[in-house]
């Protein structure tokens, strides 16, 4: 868990704290992944949340007075690098959270478990249409580096 103070202006400050999912904060990492575009029953990202157990995975929350904020973390030893390298899975903040820096302190997080992991990258990907997205990644130090090829799969018959 690390703890630290989400400023809100001359609003209140409220203490905020990033610690890894738990089975309980199940419906409202729903509610999160709907508001990124991916809607799921509390009962899948539960089972998701199962199978993503263990070192590689790290599923985070950040938590105010509720759960406003998800990350995940995905670890991966590949071919081309000595060392692992760490892809960003899903990122999002609540609508009405957004603009507080709790997402760069997500991004902050994952960074330095991915060094603690002695990662030699650190990368996500992203959609065309996320721009706002895109110039959050380019403040926080990332570079435009690539483009994303995707082919879909439906479930076989
Ligand atoms: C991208 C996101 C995680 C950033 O979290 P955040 O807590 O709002 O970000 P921060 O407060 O640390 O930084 C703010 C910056 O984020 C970007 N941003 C993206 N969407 C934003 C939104 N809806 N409201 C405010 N800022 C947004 C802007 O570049 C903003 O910079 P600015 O303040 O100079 O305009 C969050 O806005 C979000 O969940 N967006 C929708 C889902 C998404 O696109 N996720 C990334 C998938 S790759």
């Amino acid at each position: 868990v690390s703890e630290g103070l989400l400023e809100r202006g001359s609003q209140r400050t409220l203490a905020l704290a990033i610690r890894s999912a738990r089975a309980s904060d199940a419906e409202v990492m729903a509610s999160l992944l709907g508001q990124l575009g991916y809607p799921a029953s509390a009962e899948a990202v539960a089972a998701r949340l199962a199978r993503l157990e263990g070192p590689s995975q790290l599923v985070l929350v950040a938590e105010t007075d509720r759960v406003v904020g998800l990350a995940t973390l995905h670890v991966m030893a590949t071919i081309e690098h000595d060392r692992p390298v760490a892809r960003i899975g899903a990122l999002v903040v609540d609508e009405a959270h957004r603009g507080l820096r709790l997402g760069e302190k997500l991004v902050q997080r994952l960074e330095a478990e991915a060094r603690a992991r002695d990662c030699c990258l650190l990368y996500v990907t992203s959609a065309n249409p996320r721009c706002r997205a895109h110039s959050f990644y380019l403040r926080l130090g990332f570079e435009h580096t690539g483009l994303r090829f995707t082919r879909s799969f439906s479930a076989p018959a």
